[in-house]
């Protein structure tokens, strides 16, 4: 294993806070095991050499490829159940009894693979119901790694992922990829 000096350490850790608002100060372990492939893989002699590299350089492709290691993109359909009954049983009222121009504009930042706007969408089809058509409905999806958009833009997930959707939801919402058991698609 490849080690990274408490100094090399801070500087990469100001750079990705500074330049993409990622707080990785207390992620050591996780930035030296996730970048040692990088580290092995493009010939750089160590952290010191990659981080004045990555700090000087500011390569895009380089700092997207790092973006993409370092970000934790843990997600499944419904996940923070309870932060989505509050959506259902009090926001969702509250915004449809007081928006006059029927008009939703939500924002999903740091999306991942696109689970949390599309299981925000089910929702509100659900609750607007015969409704839905008559409301402007837009939900803004963004993450700073591009690994994750490629799979929520393809919208194929694995049947895991849909575990705590309900049954008929997923008949509502969701198609089985063809020759594929253990996928659906939104
Ligand atoms: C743990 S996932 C959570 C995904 C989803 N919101 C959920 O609750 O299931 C956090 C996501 O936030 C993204 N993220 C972290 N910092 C970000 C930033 N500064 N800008 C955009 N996305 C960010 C990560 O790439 C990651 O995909």
């Amino acid at each position: 294993m490849i080690e990274i000096s408490e100094k090399d350490f801070n500087k990469l850790v100001a750079f990705v806070q500074h330049d993409y608002g990622i707080d990785l100060s207390k992620k050591k372990q996780l930035i030296q095991s996730r970048l040692q492939n990088t580290l092995n893989s493009k010939g750089f002699s160590g952290f010191t050499q990659y981080v004045d590299y990555i700090t000087t350089t500011k390569n895009h492709n380089d700092i997207e490829n790092m973006l993409n290691k370092l970000t934790t993109n843990y997600t499944y359909f419904l996940r923070e159940r309870e932060h989505f009954d509050f959506f259902k049983d009090t926001i969702l009222p509250y915004l449809v009894s007081t928006k006059k121009n029927k008009s939703l504009s939500i924002w999903s930042a740091g999306c991942s693979s696109g689970e949390e706007p599309y299981t925000i969408s089910m929702f509100i089809k659900d609750f607007l119901g015969q409704q839905a058509s008559a409301w402007d409905t837009r939900i803004l999806a963004t993450d700073i790694s591009t690994d994750v958009l490629s799979i929520a833009m393809k919208g194929e997930y694995d049947v895991k992922s849909l575990r705590d959707v309900p049954d008929n939801w997923k008949k509502r919402f969701f198609r089985p990829v063809s020759g594929d058991a253990d996928k659906g698609v939104v």
